[in-house]
């Protein structure tokens, strides 16, 4: 396997959740990563975290392509080159479909899909010149399995979308050598609901219950970090096409 020392990957969604452990996987293994997200004071605690001497943020909403160009050209001027994108931000609002509105939609469609998009343009140029270059984008066991989480239909088909996005990019990028891979995790405790309506919240675990009684708990963000971190470890010309890393020990699904 080889090693990640002096290789610079961008992390989005990498202030927290999934995105903070697998930067924190990457250093480990000694690359350094930038870091992108909305909340600048999220990212400097993240940084703080990890050691300034390792990670580097630029705030950004991924949704928005010029933002998202500005973040990557600030981390590239910093470092001063990029070898690799986890494309990990992703956000969800939960509804039956019968109740979706147009703004959700669109915010999950601009970020899960949209966000990926822009991302991964951003890079291109500085991956071209990387002598390992990889894309790992973060998709959710929703997209194939009914029993991740009610009242996500929307989400679960953003994350099926990208997975397909994925399968294109690493057709075009085959010519330039750029390794991309989607890796899908099942349910971990994170901080992802926070941002929902609680009734909404509420009403979708109830209707989980119902749908499969039994909850998968066994998982942790520092696994999802390994898995990532495990799909930048191959040599140049070898990538992991896609990964599903969900947990297996059943436990009762909670009350909210
Ligand atoms: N937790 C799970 O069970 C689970 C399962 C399968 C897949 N996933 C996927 O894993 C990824 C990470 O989720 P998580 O559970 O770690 O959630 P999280 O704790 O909510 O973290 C999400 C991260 O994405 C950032 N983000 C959200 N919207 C953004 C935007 N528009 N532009 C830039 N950054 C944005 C957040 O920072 P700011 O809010 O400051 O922007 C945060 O850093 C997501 O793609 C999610 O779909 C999660």
């Amino acid at each position: 396997m080889s090693t990640l020392n002096d290789k610079v990957i961008v992390v989005t969604g990498g202030s927290q959740g999934f995105g903070l452990a697998i930067a924190r996987a990457l250093i480990a293994q000694g690359a350094k990563v930038g870091l992108i997200s909305r909340s600048q004071k999220t990212l400097d605690k993240a940084v703080q975290a990890l050691g300034a001497g390792a990670a580097f943020a630029a705030a950004a909403d991924v949704a928005d392509p010029a933002a998202v160009k500005q973040a990557v050209d600030a981390i590239a001027a910093h470092f001063g080159r990029i070898d690799g994108l986890v494309n990990n931000a992703g956000i969800a609002r939960p509804d039956p479909l019968a109740e979706v509105s147009a703004a959700d939609f669109n915010l999950m469609w601009g970020v899960n899909v949209g966000g990926v998009l822009w991302a991964s343009q951003a890079v291109l140029p500085w991956l071209r010149k990387s002598d390992n270059p990889r894309i790992v984008t973060i998709t959710s066991a929703s997209a194939r399995h009914d029993d991740e989480m009610s009242h996500l239909g929307i989400y679960a088909s953003t994350k099926a979308a990208v997975e397909r996005l994925m399968i294109e990019l690493r057709q075009e990028l085959l010519v330039d050598g750029i390794g991309v891979t989607s890796v899908s995790p099942g349910f971990a405790a994170t901080d992802f609901a926070a941002g929902w309506d609680f009734a909404k919240l509420q009403r979708a675990a109830a209707d989980w219950r119902k749908r499969s009684p039994e909850f998968f708990d066994g998982m942790t963000v520092d696994d999802i970090g390994a898995a990532v971190a495990h799909c930048f470890a191959y040599p140049r010309g070898v990538a992991v096409d896609f990964m599903e890393v969900r947990p297996i020990r059943p436990q009762i699904k909670p009350e909210f």
